[in-house]
């Protein structure tokens, strides 16, 4: 037998109070007890959202469905919206935007550049016709985090233009205050932050974007935010719910709110903290930017005659460590650690354990046992 470890920025280790609580004989959708639960998964997103002026509605999708919804539901064809990309999340808005026939402004930077909120700010002067910006808050393609507060000043001066995020790895893991920072809609997945299997998306939906709604014509059937907020104050869902996953939620949820929004996003910090001082000590180099690292993932570029590919395998094949590697022409060149939901310290002790033996035995130099005791200083000194 091989003890696994699972650490990639999603799926994410789910908790066995949540494991056991989907695992409880199938209920009827159409039922009081299913009603408690819609009710149970709706108060407790809002709460880790930090929104009650905005609306919550739940897909039986990946975190990508929450996405085409909200393009599909806030524009009309030719809509002309300011598309923010530095990473892989960035670029599928894009995409999204171009299926759905908008005119896309696209401030494009490199995975390893913060969006610019000042070039926002620019675009928007120059567009003021914009119907919407996008941005990924925590781009888990290259641990970047964008910085949705200011974004959020910028597009609350221009009544007609959504702010849509996508916090796919960011709710859960980093502050997003969807009220007081202006977000009209913030999405989320929950094989990340909320800590259950893939399969069902969240998003918001602030007052500004039902206005954006009430005028969009873009075609929508099942992602039509209309029918769930209809049956959501009926405590219900359009179409048939993926009953054990929202049975999950609302257990994940409750402990989210024992653990309290601000002590996850603190446990958060502090644990991306010991990852980069671990590797920072093995002589490995942070991939993100130091002014814009969220606490979702750690990219770490591989050192210098090293495989990346081999290192992620022997980690798991050998060690039992999942971590994810690099996407497009990263590939082989960094690797991700995930430390996203339930996540504590002896995990990143494990991982960064796991590594220098893994990087050891593939012939990369260095004293063995810094890694560790880096990490160690940072959960115990702070
Ligand atoms: C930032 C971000 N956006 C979007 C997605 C897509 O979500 P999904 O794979 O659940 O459709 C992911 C998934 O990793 C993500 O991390």
């Amino acid at each position: 037998m091989q003890k696994k470890y699972l650490m990639t920025p999603g799926p994410t280790p789910v908790p066995s109070e949540v494991l056991l609580a989907q695992a409880r004989p199938m209920i009827h959708h159409r039922t009081p007890d299913f009603n408690n639960v819609v009710d149970e998964c709706v108060s407790g997103l809002k709460y880790v959202f930090q929104t009650t002026e905005s609306d919550v509605i739940i897909f039986a999708s990946s975190g990508t469905g929450a996405m085409e919804s909200s393009i599909a539901n806030c524009f009309c064809a030719g809509d002309k919206v300011i598309v923010c990309t530095n990473g892989k999340f960035g670029q599928r808005m894009t995409q999204i935007c171009t299926v759905y026939g908008l005119d896309i402004i696209e401030l494009s930077y490199g995975w390893q550049t913060c969006v610019s909120p000042q070039d926002v700010a620019l675009a928007l002067e120059e567009n003021p016709d914009a119907r919407g910006v996008i941005v990924t808050q925590s781009e888990t393609s290259s641990g970047v985090l964008n910085d949705c507060e200011a974004i959020g000043k910028i597009v609350r001066d221009y009544p007609d233009c959504v702010l849509i995020v996508d916090s796919i790895t960011g709710i859960g893991a980093v502050d997003c205050k969807t009220d007081e920072w202006g977000l009209d809609v913030v999405m989320t997945g929950s094989q990340k932050g909320l800590m259950l299997p893939p399969g069902l998306a969240a998003c918001t939906v602030s007052p500004k974007a039902w206005k954006a709604y009430e005028r969009s014509t873009l075609p929508k059937f099942y992602f039509d935010w209309k029918k769930y907020k209809k049956n959501l104050e009926n405590h219900t869902t359009p179409f048939t719910p993926a009953v054990s996953l929202m049975i999950g939620l609302a257990e994940s949820l409750k402990l989210m709110r024992e653990e309290g929004i601000d002590n996850i996003i603190a446990r958060h910090s502090r644990l991306a903290s010991a990852t980069r001082a671990g590797c920072e000590a093995l002589g490995l180099e942070i991939f993100a930017p130091v002014e814009g690292r969220g606490s979702a993932v750690t990219p770490v570029w591989v050192p210098e005659g090293i495989d990346g590919k081999k290192l992620v395998s022997l980690l798991k094949n050998k060690y039992g460590v999942t971590i994810a590697g690099g996407q497009d022409e990263y590939t082989g060149r960094i690797i991700r650690i995930g430390h996203l939901g339930y996540f504590g310290d002896f995990d990143i002790i494990t991982v960064i354990a796991a590594l220098e033996m893994a990087l050891s035995e593939l012939g990369y130099t260095f004293e063995r046992g810094v890694g560790i005791k880096a990490v160690e200083t940072v959960l115990m000194e702070g």
